[in-house]
């Protein structure tokens, strides 16, 4: 019989995973320890977003997406995780602590989500005309139900297209911002940049692709001209995907960490059958368009994110910290903030 792995290395190989987990601006604000049969994953607020997100919102569902993906790296080494999620007043940045009790062979599942972590990547444009695959919306809302999210399709017209018109503003909204917009600067790091971290100009188009209706991405490049080449002859027919609300009935955090739970397993899902998916946080970070979604488009849900699904080539690269600086042992990094972007 092999040796059992000791707990570092379990770390090791879940931390080497999680890390490539979505997470807003690529802010990547988490960092885990390991004990004895135990990681905790703590939010790391140096990195959340000081402007766009006051309450730690997205830093919260940055950190769920990681946990999801802690989860399923204990499940590729045959590990059945039990997860205890925050609050714990005494230490709110502690988002969850991960034990390994019982052992479980893997799915077949549970292994094609897995062989998406590091594949899978944010899409930002359009999608080809092609139908998603039959049954994978179905899918998508099952996942998302899994972890106490709920993915709402906006399918009629006039509700579309409101759901663009709210994006579009805050978009505008947020581009007229100055303190957003230097906010924003931080994480976007010029071409050529050897950041680990933030959005780089290989994983956003130089030139919008405007569909309708439309949905525009957040303008990292600001002006300079950054970013891919477009990856379609220009008479081709793109479209604006499928477009959906993530909500969820209540909203603390908790709730927060567990809608980013429920993105990860969609976006695996998505990827895992071909699929990509973009988002667009822009109109939730502003509370008067995010009531409105709540009001018109959620049935009184809390909206989390704005999601558009669709079919398209994979061609973003993105960038993440070494494993090694965000993995320390339970006593050494208890205390200890990454200092942000530099
Ligand atoms: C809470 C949250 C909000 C996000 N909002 C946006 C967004 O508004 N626009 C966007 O293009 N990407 C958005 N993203 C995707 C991140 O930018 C992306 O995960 C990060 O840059 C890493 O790239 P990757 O997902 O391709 O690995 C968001 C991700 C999270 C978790």
């Amino acid at each position: 019989m092999s040796t059992p792995m000791t707990a570092e290395q379990i770390a090791r190989h879940v931390v080497a995973e999680a890390v490539w987990a979505p997470s807003v601006n690529n802010t990547q604000p988490w960092r885990f320890t390991v004990g004895s049969e135990q990681i905790s994953l703590y939010a790391d607020p140096a990195r959340r977003l000081e402007v766009a997100d006051p309450d730690g919102r997205e830093m919260m569902i940055s950190c769920g997406a990681a946990l999801f993906t802690v989860r399923l790296a204990l499940r590729s080494l045959g590990y059945v995780p039990r997860a205890r999620v925050l609050p714990d007043p005494g230490d709110p940045d502690l988002v969850a602590q991960v034990s390994w009790p019982e052992r479980a062979a893997i799915t077949e599942f549970e292994r094609r989500l897995f062989g998406q972590v590091r594949q899978r990547r944010t899409h930002r444009g359009a999608f080809d005309p092609e139908p998603l695959p039959q049954d994978l919306l179905a899918a998508l809302r099952s996942e998302a139900a899994h972890d106490g999210a709920a993915l709402r399709i906006i399918a009629d017209d006039g509700r579309r297209a409101a759901l663009a018109a709210a994006v579009q503003t805050a978009e505008r909204s947020l581009e007229l911002d100055s303190r957003r917009v230097a906010e924003l600067a931080q994480w976007t790091p010029a071409p050529g940049s050897a950041r680990d971290d933030g959005v780089p100009a290989t994983s956003y188009p130089a030139r919008a692709e405007r569909t309708d209706p439309y949905y525009p991405g957040r303008d990292f490049a600001r002006g300079h001209g950054w970013g891919l080449p477009p990856v379609s002859a220009a008479s081709a027919v793109r479209t604006a995907g499928v477009v959906g609300l993530l909500t969820t009935a209540a909203d603390r955090p908790a709730d927060w960490v567990n809608t980013g739970q429920a993105l990860q397993r969609m976006l695996l899902t998505a990827s895992a059958w071909g699929a990509a998916v973009a988002l667009h946080s822009q109109p939730l970070e502003l509370a008067g368009l995010r009531e409105f979604l709540r009001t018109r488009l959620g049935d009184g849900a809390y909206p989390q994110l704005v999601l558009r699904i669709g079919m398209a080539a994979q061609v973003a690269v993105s960038v993440r910290r070494d494993p090694a600086d965000v993995l320390f042992s339970s006593g050494e990094g208890g205390d200890h903030a990454s200092p942000g972007p530099g």
